[in-house]
């Protein structure tokens, strides 16, 4: 599937192909300079050279208009919205979450809701969405940081009873920053002194007008206490993404982003995964951030086994070397072997990285006691 020979790649980086070959023997793949290149292979290339992971990047850095492994149009699939709840602390973020996933999930899937996951799916009118249950704004800032854009949608949650707070306006920059569509969801409207028009009004400073004000921003009043509104908030949410045409090519290695991850003391190291393309089965090669393993175990939002997962589908997988860290993206492959030189090069860079990183605030450290 290779779109690049070692020769083009040199050229775009603007390097000597004679580099290239030695980096990409380091990594354990023999090339010559007219040998097409694995697309995951190019992106380490690349990204050795500081040009970044993610696609559209890649391709505006290198200038390559032969984008890389480009889906088919035939092959792109209409895939779930991912959405970020975010808003002001005690506006109701996590009661919101729970009541989603509660209202929505059917009887005999309750026994599994028990268990944290950073993320689950819920299904409305036979369409289903994926919520990201990431504390605060991190699936912003931290993700946002390390290039890695998983939010489709953001709803904010605007407490009725008090209005747009600092948070509030910060959740407004990020999700504008990223150029993710918003919802506003009026949250505690069974609260005696909720006022819906007030919140409304406030939030026209930020250019969050309501259709009935001639705006285009949808307004949902809810009430995370007592459900009001969850499903006119999800229809809501569905039809957003209808608009934004959200697809994905599920016939394809898979690729994403980790949610969160953390060492399990029986399990070792567990990764919740969000797979953003392509479709991910058990027993697949990968490489996570600096990690690297093979897919050992995946477990579903509602704590069942599952063997494959596709786009927008969170899952959490055990099988990696290391705990990755949240925002860091992942890649499956066909052969273990490279999964693993990928793997044990990206660490080892990682771990030159640290140590400069080290020396250099030493010899801070060294002049500031002078
Ligand atoms: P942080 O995670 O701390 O930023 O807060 P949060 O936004 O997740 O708010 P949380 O869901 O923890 O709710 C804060 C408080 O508001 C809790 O006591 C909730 O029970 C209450 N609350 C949330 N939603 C509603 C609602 O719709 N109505 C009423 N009356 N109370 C609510
Ligand atoms: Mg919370």
């Amino acid at each position: 599937s290779g779109t690049l020979t070692v020769g083009d790649l040199a050229e775009k980086l603007n390097k000597d192909s004679s580099e290239i070959i030695k980096k990409l023997m380091f990594l354990g793949v023999m090339a010559t300079k007219n040998e097409d290149l694995e697309k995951e292979t190019i992106e380490l290339i690349a990204e050795d050279y500081g040009v970044e992971v993610e696609e559209e990047v890649f391709v505006d850095e290198l200038g390559i208009e032969t984008q890389v492994e480009e889906d088919d149009p035939d092959q792109l699939e209409e895939r779930p919205p991912v959405v970020t709840i975010m808003g002001h602390v005690d506006h109701g973020k996590t009661t919101l979450l729970d009541a989603i996933r509660h209202t929505k999930v059917t009887e005999g899937e309750a026994g599994g809701i028990t268990q944290h996951i950073g993320a689950y799916q819920v299904t409305e009118n036979d369409k289903k969405l994926t919520f990201l249950d990431t504390p605060g704004h991190a699936a912003f800032t931290t993700m946002r940081a390390r290039g890695a854009q998983v939010t489709d949608i953001t709803v904010l949650v605007v407490a009725a009873d008090d209005g747009v707070m600092p948070q509030t306006k910060e959740a407004i920059n990020h999700a504008k920053a990223a150029e993710v569509p918003i919802i506003v969801a009026v949250n505690k409207m069974d609260k005696e002194s909720a006022n819906p028009d007030r919140v409304m009004q406030e939030l026209t400073e930020f250019e969050l007008v309501p259709e009935a004000w001639g705006g285009d921003t949808i307004f949902v009043n809810v009430s995370a206490l007592n459900g009001e509104g969850i499903d006119e908030l999800l229809e809501m949410l569905l039809l957003v993404a209808e608009v934004e045409e959200l697809k994905a090519n599920p016939n394809k290695r898979a690729r994403g982003t980790v949610v969160e991850a953390e060492l399990d003391k029986g399990r070792g190291p567990v990764a919740t995964l969000l797979v953003q393309e392509g479709t991910m089965n058990v027993g697949d090669p990968i490489v996570v951030g600096n990690m690297h393993g093979k897919i050992r175990a995946m477990v579903n939002d509602i704590g069942r086994r599952v063997k494959s997962a596709g786009p927008s589908t969170p899952v959490e997988i055990t099988g990696l070397n290391g705990v990755p860290q949240a925002g860091d993206q992942f890649v499956t492959f066909e052969d273990e072997k490279k999964a693993r030189q990928f793997g044990e090069a990206r660490a080892s860079r990682a771990r030159e990285e640290e140590r400069s990183q080290t020396s250099k605030v030493s010899i801070d450290d060294l002049f500031s006691q002078i």
